[in-house]
């Protein structure tokens, strides 16, 4: 299935976000709050994350997508690093399953090549597993950025027209990370702080964004459905004035 662009032509405005894209920070502030060390925070950020799943698919959202492990967080602690591999590992082992039982298509998008064999092979077993699957697409974003993830979908573009020296955005597009789902309608960050982090840089261009000061390991149903809520406020206008959506609204 391929879906609208938000710059091309105006999308549908569904009134449950379709795509929900998250930034999951605060795991390291949360247990150092408690005594903890910043890892006892990302163990238990793993829990949550089987909630939010089980909550989303629950509220009749189709996608989520949940920012793992940024291009940039190799440059934390080896040890922390080391530590983020195993849980990623574990949690594969452990939800895979559960997660095909419920319908629930899984995707691993970000350059995976510098993860080790073992857990390429993990996820490519993992995506063939659940690949067929509709209820909720889960994308986890690992060692990804949107920089990246808009550099290697030009390099793949470029390949694709030999000799041709101007491009289109359609013809982009096929070659990003996530093209297989429509661009996120609603981005949450938690943690407090409020910034892209390049995240999904090309996907989030006409997106609702939401920052919450909770900590991730904190986040659970009532927290996304404040999310929600505050997206169900807004107006989304993709360039229009706020007098045509309502003339167009009448119409329809
Ligand atoms: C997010 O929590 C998890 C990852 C980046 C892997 P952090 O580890 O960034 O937590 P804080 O921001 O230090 O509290
Ligand atoms: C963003 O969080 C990446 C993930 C949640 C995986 P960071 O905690 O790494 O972001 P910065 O460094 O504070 O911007
Ligand atoms: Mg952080």
């Amino acid at each position: 299935m391929t879906y609208t662009s938000s710059t091309q032509s105006v999308p549908e405005v569904p009134a449950v976000p379709r795509h929900v894209a998250i930034i999951m920070d605060g795991n390291g502030r949360w247990a150092t709050k408690r005594f903890l060390p910043r890892v006892v925070g990302h163990a238990k950020g793993v829990e949550v994350v089987r909630d939010v799943v089980e909550a989303c698919a629950l509220r009749g959202i189709k996608y989520l997508t949940l920012f793992a492990f940024s291009s940039e967080n190799w440059r934390r602690p080896a040890e922390e690093v080391s530590v983020l591999m195993r849980l990623f590992v574990t949690a594969l082992d452990r939800e895979v399953a559960k997660m095909h039982a419920n319908d629930i298509c899984l995707r691993v998008v970000g350059d995976l090549s510098r993860f080790d064999a073992n857990l390429q092979k993990m996820i490519a077993n993992a995506e063939r597993k659940t690949a067929q699957n509709k209820r909720l697409t889960v994308t986890v974003c690992a060692n990804y950025g949107g920089r990246w993830d808009i550099m290697q979908a030009v390099e793949k573009m470029v390949a694709g027209y030999p000799g041709a020296t101007s491009f289109t955005e359609e013809q982009l597009a096929p070659y990003l990370s996530m093209a297989y789902a429509p661009e996120p309608d609603l981005f949450i960050r938690t943690g407090g702080e409020e910034r892209i982090s390049n995240f999904l840089l090309w996907q989030l261009a006409y997106t609702e964004l939401y920052f919450t000061d909770t900590y991730w390991p904190d986040f659970d149903g009532k927290a996304l459905d404040a999310a929600i809520a505050s997206y169900q406020q807004r107006e989304r206008r993709f360039g229009r004035t706020s007098e045509q959506l309502v003339e167009s609204k009448k119409v329809s």
